[in-house]
């Protein structure tokens, strides 16, 4: 129908009036009453959650520190479960969708998914597990991932989420760093229909490490290595255990959890997320953002191993009583309109996911979907990686039918929530842009002197005090690189997001992309400093440059190019490489090519030129080069490309 359409004015695309009747938010004076108090304002969203004890002072800064509703008490279980009780009961919580579609899908009410929390929680505290210990959780898209997680905040642990598909050496990287003495993790799991043992990764993982128990789910029955003294079934830990357990009442700075994300360097940081800030933003950036009602199925496509999955797939809707679904596969298996099928199964209301699916969908084309009429979608999201206009569009007329308010969100492991996209009551929604910064956070574009950038102008994206409730309160047991990353670029009261961006005439933001090393594959974060680390970790390595490379699907792909002692076959070294970077990081961060060079292009001081490597494959122009010390090597690189 014509008239319920979203309204276009320029390239601007405004939400109907019905939309925004039944919004949360649809008056602009919502951003100037918020932004002249951002701190009331936050304080004001704060008391929307069921606090054990309310707060004294809502923000104070000690740059590069700060702390938001100190004195206060809660717990986010509390919230996302039993506040909605009795009243919620029967409400659905949480629907999973295993990837094979013969078996049945597994269903959890509010009230039940309470009860498999607390089960689970008296679990882990009879394991010995105590309030502060991290907790790791290594496990793919099935419903105790969330179990586990909402039962480590329950008993006040940490839990620490690593991604299902990163490598058992990724694991061990993570686990050392939070000495955690428990890891939680399943046999296996279904990829494409193949069962992946998850639990051979996780045996090698806990090598080397302080993890005494291993917590293994049952989930795909593949075979599997057991050591009697270590390993438990949480299918038998769970049985006997009550259904009761008081949730433990936590400082709002308390940490809830950490979470590790790829920065400039080769080592993971592990973000440090607290109790009060990081659920005041995760629940009322949902409310607003996916402007939440009772009635929604919500299906944020986000494995919960990633920061998106872990407020958006569990926290957000749970906080805002919603129905949240989970699918454990991947979105074209065994057909290519899996995505589609099951939005129309559940009758989704509102789905978010990233811009690489979206494009792979579009690459399917438009007859996979003339079956599919997504008359329950009401919102669409995007998140994770520039969307660029083609896909925007596509997105909006083909999945929205051009009825759905789309949001771009923008945000980062950082900042625990989102940050910046227009409220989808309110808009306005431009292709390709985020939209703007969400009511009492203010942002800026500075150019290298810190100046503020007009218009039109590109610069580096900075968020300015008092920030908001849900940015990361410190990189876990390293103060150094907290300093160094966020506070350093323009001082200790601006945080940097190493992100590039532009505003246009309205205030709408436009992010172009990291200025740092991280590459988003697929939208996921890698940076290509880690993928160096473990190329050169091989023998026969002398020397490598990793570049991120534009790529049609995946928004971006590494290219590997490689200095090799020639003492094996070019074809076995490039073929190890690739089995290197899966043994050490993750099959999602193999290069699109590897090159085997005979030198890498290098300034005077020894600098790998890795700009110039990116321009020589993309074709570019290669501009100046009388800095380089071997500019012979350059056209010797560009036939082995063109070969
Ligand atoms: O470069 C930005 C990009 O993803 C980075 C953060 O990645 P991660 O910590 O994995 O969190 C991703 C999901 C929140 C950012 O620095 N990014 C995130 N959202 C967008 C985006 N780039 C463009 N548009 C977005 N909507």
């Amino acid at each position: 129908m014509k008239s319920q359409k979203l309204t276009k004015k320029g390239n601007l695309y405004f939400p109907t009036k019905k939309f925004q009747k039944k919004a949360w938010i649809s008056d602009k004076k919502t951003y100037q009453k918020a932004n002249k108090d951002p701190v009331k304002f936050w304080e004001s969203l704060a008391k929307e959650l069921v606090w054990v004890k309310t707060w004294q002072k809502g923000v104070e800064h000690r740059p590069p520190y700060f702390k938001w509703f100190l004195g206060g008490k809660l717990n986010i279980t509390e919230n996302c479960l039993d506040r909605h009780l009795p009243e919620k009961k029967d409400k659905i919580a949480l629907i999973w969708e295993p990837e094979p579609t013969t078996e049945r899908p597994k269903i959890y009410t509010y009230d039940e998914l309470l009860r498999q929390v607390n089960k689970f929680a008296n679990a882990l505290l009879k394991s010995g597990v105590k309030r502060g210990d991290r907790v790791g959780i290594y496990l793919p898209m099935i419903p105790e991932i969330t179990i586990a997680m909402l039962a480590c905040a329950r008993i006040g642990a940490v839990h620490s989420v690593v991604f299902s598909a990163f490598s058992s050496t990724a694991l061990k990287i993570r686990l050392q760093d939070t000495k955690a003495k428990i890891l939680i993790t399943a046999d296996g799991y279904y990829r494409r229909g193949k069962v992946i043992n998850l639990k051979e990764n996780a045996d090698e993982g806990v090598k080397e490490t302080e993890v005494k128990k291993v917590i293994v789910v049952k989930r795909a029955k593949n075979k599997i290595n057991w050591k009697k003294d270590r390993d438990l079934w949480w299918q038998d830990l769970v049985k006997n255990e009550s259904s009761q357990c008081k949730a433990r009442t936590m400082d709002s700075e308390d940490t809830l959890f950490i979470l590790y994300t790829s920065g400039s360097t080769g080592k993971p940081k592990g973000c440090v997320h607290t109790c009060g800030g990081y659920s005041v933003q995760a629940n009322s950036t949902g409310k607003w953002i996916f402007d939440l009602h009772d009635k929604d199925i919500f299906w944020c496509t986000s494995d919960p191993g990633w920061i998106t999955g872990h407020t958006y797939t569990i926290y957000s809707p749970l906080l805002n009583g919603v129905t949240t679904l989970v699918y454990e596969g991947v979105p074209d298996w065994p057909t290519s309109d899996r995505w589609a099928k099951i939005i129309e199964k559940y009758k989704v209301t509102i789905f978010y996911t990233a811009p690489t699916a979206i494009r792979m969908f579009e690459k399917y084309g438009k007859g996979v979907l003339k079956k599919h009429k997504f008359k329950t979608l009401r919102l669409l999201g995007s998140v994770g990686e520039p969307i660029d206009e083609t896909a925007w569009l596509w997105y909006f007329k083909n999945v929205g039918k051009e009825k759905c308010p789309l949001v771009d969100t923008w945000w980062q492991t950082e900042t625990g929530g989102i940050l910046i996209t227009s409220l989808p009551g309110v808009g306005p929604f431009r292709p390709a842009f985020t939209g703007l910064p969400f009511p009492g956070v203010k942002v800026d574009i500075l150019d290298e002197k810190k100046r503020s950038l007009p218009v039109g102008r590109q610069g580096n994206l900075v968020i300015l005090p008092p920030f908001a409730p849900g940015l990361l309160r410190g990189v876990y047991k390293n103060p150094k690189k907290y300093l160094d990353t966020y506070w350093s670029q323009y001082g200790k009261k601006i945080y940097f997001t190493s992100d590039a961006a532009i505003i246009d005439k309205n205030g709408l933001i436009r992010i172009v992309g990291r200025v740092d090393d991280v590459i988003k594959v697929a939208g996921h974060r890698i940076t290509t400093g880690e993928l160096e680390a473990a190329i050169n970790s091989h023998p026969e390595i002398t020397e490598c440059a990793v570049v991120g490379i534009p790529d049609e699907i995946k928004g971006e792909v590494p290219v590997a190019f490689i200095v090799y002692k020639r003492e094996k076959p070019a074809a076995e070294v490039k073929k190890e490489v690739v089995g290197q970077i899966r043994k050490e990081i993750s099959p999602i961060a193999v290069p699109k090519e590897v090159y085997l060079v005979e030198d890498l292009p290098k300034t005077r001081s020894g600098k790998i030129m890795r700009r110039v490597l990116k321009k020589l494959f993309i074709g570019e122009e290669l501009g100046d080069l009388s800095t380089l010390a071997n500019p012979g090597i350059v056209e010797k690189i560009k036939k082995i490309i063109e070969k």
